[in-house]
């Protein structure tokens, strides 16, 4: 028996399956949806223009997305538990909700946003550490028909004050601190920095973690433990989902293009709820009662997807994870993994790598044996990497599935469907039913037939697909319909093999992928010149052992603070303050020149050449305006082997 009745269960069926969302997508994608909960059904399955970058699903349908994750389960499982969260302390009990305990946290909180003001439409930005408290607020702002902008942990002050600014945030929920590895981060106080450039922000909700002290701001700041008790004393009412319509705008997640500001990418609420739930039944085959394992933050489109919508839209058990692979031990997955028997576990290719490092020592006594499928995500995987975690966590028996998509797509794109279709190492394998990509060349002629390569592009909309960016719906065409007609540019170089499976390459954009986080060179620039003594810079990624690409900056700086390392270690913290950590770049080489044409444009393609350490592969120099600067970066280029 099918545990969803459109989970794929062969081969043969995926073929079928995947040739009626070609030939029929509307037929196809309402008996999909139909399987949900609706408040009022759709009038339309499907509107669409590339040309002016629309897309509409299950149009005049109307509905509450934490119904489907939530309200349905209760009438089936209300005992099933719906988040484990194990703590960033191994010593610190975990934690369980059920769906019905589940409902109680989010009834609660609808109330508490409500009471502070919060409605129907209005932004909130989220800005806390991996504790469940972070997935009641996500579903809570969806409760009540808010749009929610998360933001993750890692990103400054300043990166906070953009994006608040940007969307015209009305109400703020962090917490006091969270937990790290050994570290310990000041949230609020990353927030209060970033406040006063906020005047839109009326209410900040903080829950308390850690017991850190922290600055409390008369009718403007709130404890949430306070909040909550004044909705104890009124009996706990249940909160009434908002009806929302299909089209309404679900969340806004930021991310990096190849300009300096990031875009705030719009996902809205149907199409996005069924592209969720049916990528996660699909590619990681889920049977109820497994444990499925993201150790994504929430503050990625990961998690969105496939911690928090997917799995609960599916009423599986999502665990969630406070801290880092590698603290207190490199052993730290592989003990959550014997500890709560998970069944799936996903992951990024950065830290497998990473954990391979270390050896064999770490699974010493670590019973992994209820591992059932292993998911990769965020980067292009190399065999090595795919080998080990076949082999040594899934004991060669549990399938991996590489996962194509991004925070645009929504859900996953191109993926093996785990032990139902083929897997092939470094390779996404197939289209999901409903995605059909296609190669271009530069021109933005289609590549036709097996044994091809170039830029990816998908010529059909899925349920999934970006909406607009916040704000900007002329940033949204230009960025993603009109590089090729008719075609949404995913920014990725592609190839196709004998086969018809595809591999991603990377990005041909200016878009770094540094250990799965993305991060546009154009954006480290900007804040690289925000340091006073720099007069000018280029950012390029090279390969890194690690973290998939490392950041190679070069600059042009005028005015040393004492001596060079002195300086590096400036910028840096320059960079921190005006990003955040993430973007550091892990080499910084001062320059006095960097190679421009005569019209001006710097030549990344001879910076990328030299970041690589392929100093013999430069080529033609004699467009540039003076050649003898690439010789001077050249002698004194930093070496390729990795260092951070
Ligand atoms: O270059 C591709 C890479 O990550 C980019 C999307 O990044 P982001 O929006 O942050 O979303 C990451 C999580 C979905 C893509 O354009 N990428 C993602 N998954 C893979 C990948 N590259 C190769 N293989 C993958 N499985």
């Amino acid at each position: 028996m099918k545990s969803y009745p459109y989970q794929i269960q062969n081969w043969e069926e995926y073929q079928e399956q995947y040739a009626r969302s070609v030939e029929n997508p509307e037929d196809f994608w309402a008996d999909i949806a139909q399987h949900f909960h609706w408040k009022k059904p759709w009038d339309k399955v499907l509107e669409w223009d590339f040309k002016t970058a629309k897309t509409e699903w299950f149009q005049g349908a109307e509905l509450n997305i934490t119904e489907n994750c939530i309200d349905r389960h209760l009438q089936t499982q209300p005992d099933a538990v719906a988040i484990l969260w194990e703590s960033n302390n191994p010593d610190e009990p975990s934690v369980s909700y059920t769906y019905q305990q589940l409902q109680d946290k989010v009834n609660q909180l609808s109330h508490v946003l409500t009471n502070l003001g919060a409605k129907k439409g209005d932004r909130i930005c989220i800005y806390m550490g991996m504790i469940p408290e972070l997935a009641f607020a996500v579903l809570a702002c969806a409760r009540i028909g808010a749009i929610h902008s998360v933001i993750f942990g890692g990103f400054s002050a300043q990166s906070i004050a953009d994006r608040i600014q940007d969307a015209q945030a009305s109400v703020v929920i962090t917490c006091d601190a969270a937990y790290r590895g050994n570290k310990t981060i000041g949230l609020k106080e990353i927030i209060d920095e970033a406040l006063p450039q906020c005047p839109s922000i009326q209410k900040v909700l903080v829950y308390n973690r850690t017991h850190s002290p922290v600055s409390m701001i008369k009718d403007r700041d709130h404890w949430w433990h306070e909040e909550i008790e004044k909705v104890t004393q009124q009996g706990n009412p249940h909160f009434p989902a908002v009806p929302t319509q299909a089209e309404d705008e679900l969340f806004i997640l930021y991310t990096s293009g190849s300009t300096g500001k990031p875009k705030g990418v719009v996902h809205t609420t149907a199409g996005y709820m069924v592209w969720a739930n049916y990528t996660f039944v699909n590619v990681f085959q889920y049977q109820p009662g497994q444990i499925h394992f993201c150790t994504a933050d929430i503050g990625w489109i990961t998690g969105h997807s496939y911690i928090v919508y997917g799995p609960l839209s599916a009423g599986a058990t999502t665990l969630m994870f406070e801290g880092i692979p590698t603290w207190p031990d490199a052993g730290r997955f592989w003990e959550i993994v014997d500890k709560y028997k998970v069944d799936i576990l996903y992951t990024a290719p950065t830290a497998i790598r990473s954990l391979m490092g270390f050896g064999l020592d770490p699974l010493n006594n670590k019973d992994l044996s209820s591992i059932k499928v292993l998911g990769t995500v965020g980067e292009p995987i190399n065999e090595e990497a795919w080998n080990w975690y076949h082999q040594h966590i899934g004991k060669s028996k549990a399938p991996v599935v590489d996962t194509w998509w991004q925070t645009e797509t929504g859900g996953i794109m191109i993926s093996n469907l785990a032990g139902v279709t083929p897997a092939k190492p470094s390779f996404a394998t197939y289209p999901l039913p409903g995605i059909q990509p296609v190669l271009v060349d530069e021109n933005g002629n289609e590549i036709q037939g097996n044994n091809a390569s170039g830029n990816l592009c998908i010529k059909f909309p899925w349920p999934g697909i970006i909406r607009t960016t916040y704000g900007d719906h002329q940033r949204c065409q230009q960025t993603y319909f009109s590089v090729y007609n008719n075609l949404y540019f995913t920014g990725d170089g592609c190839l196709r093999d004998e086969n018809g499976m595809y591999r991603i390459t990377g990005r041909v954009d200016d878009v770094l992928n540094v250990s799965g986080h993305r991060i546009g060179t154009a954006e480290v620039e900007n804040a690289i010149n925000m340091h006073a003594g720099v007069v000018e810079s280029a950012v390029v990624g090279y390969p890194h052992d690690i973290k998939g690409q490392g950041i190679y900056a070069f600059v042009i700086f005028n005015a040393f603070h004492e001596n060079e390392e002195l300086t590096k270690k400036d910028i840096l913290i320059t960079v921190s303050k005006i990003i955040g950590p993430i973007a550091k770049p892990d080499k910084i080489q001062f320059v006095s020149g960097l190679p421009k044409t005569r019209s001006g444009k710097i030549m990344r393609r001879i910076l990328r050449k030299i970041a690589e350490g392929e100093l013999e592969q430069i080529g033609d120099t004699t467009t540039l305006l003076d050649p003898q600067v690439v010789e001077e970066i050249k002698r004194q280029a930093l070496p390729p082997a990795f260092n951070t």
